[in-house]
């Protein structure tokens, strides 16, 4: 499929097929891309949790106030991210790179997020937002469909999943086969209304 199309395509589906599994290699080709995905000097802080337990996931659909895509999809993943990852062994982040270029990069890591709490949760969502479309254009790519979820008692979720601290959930994501495609899109704003030149 055409990238444009599958962008097209990619809707948010809440009616899945519960008889419907994912074959390994699609859920290894959905991993695969969704590491493609860029994050802030490389730290790669998003953490990737499967749901494949049936009772967790019966637990899950409970947190989200019973929505039913949870319990029926073929895979649901919670998205998180740990916080405090551009500090954990940064030098892995660049492992790949000439020796000058780590003595540059790892102080600019450090100082960059030092001390700043706002800068290192933000670094969390922005880079889940990332993957989290790396992953639903992927999975359209290849024959699924996908909900990102963010209505649910994240508490319960954190519990549910074991979080570990300074780790936090950005959002979870139901993939699978459509049972009833989505309601057309639902209101789609001008571009004059949200692009502006130079400034506000
Ligand atoms: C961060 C985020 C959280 C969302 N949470 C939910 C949710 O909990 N349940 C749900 O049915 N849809 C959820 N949606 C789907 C949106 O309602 C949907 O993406 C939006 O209406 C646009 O439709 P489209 O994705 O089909 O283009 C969420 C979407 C985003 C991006």
């Amino acid at each position: 499929m055409d990238f444009f199309t599958t962008l097209q395509l990619r809707r948010a589906v809440k009616h899945y097929d519960n008889k419907a599994t994912m074959p390994a290699q699609d859920f290894e080709k959905l991993m695969d891309s969704v590491l493609l995905s860029p994050t802030s000097y490389n730290i790669q802080n998003w953490r990737f949790v499967r749901i494949s337990d049936k009772h967790k996931r019966l637990r899950l659909k409970q947190a989200a106030w019973g929505q039913q895509q949870v319990e029926d999809a073929s895979e649901v993943l919670i998205l998180c991210a740990d916080s405090q990852a551009w500090s954990d062994r940064p030098e892995r982040y660049w492992a790949n790179t000439e020796s000058s270029v780590q003595e540059m990069i790892l102080p600019m890591i450090e100082s960059f997020y030092t001390g700043k709490k706002q800068t290192q949760r933000d670094e969390t969502m922005r880079s889940c937002g990332m993957a989290a479309q790396t992953l639903m254009l992927s999975a359209k790519a290849l024959g699924y469909d996908s909900c990102p979820m963010i209505e649910f008692d994240n508490e319960q979720v954190a519990n549910i999943i074991n979080l570990p601290e300074h780790h936090v959930i950005c959002m979870m994501i139901v993939i699978g086969k459509a049972l009833k495609p989505a309601n057309p899109r639902a209101g789609q704003l001008p571009v004059n209304e949200v692009l502006f030149e130079n400034s506000f």
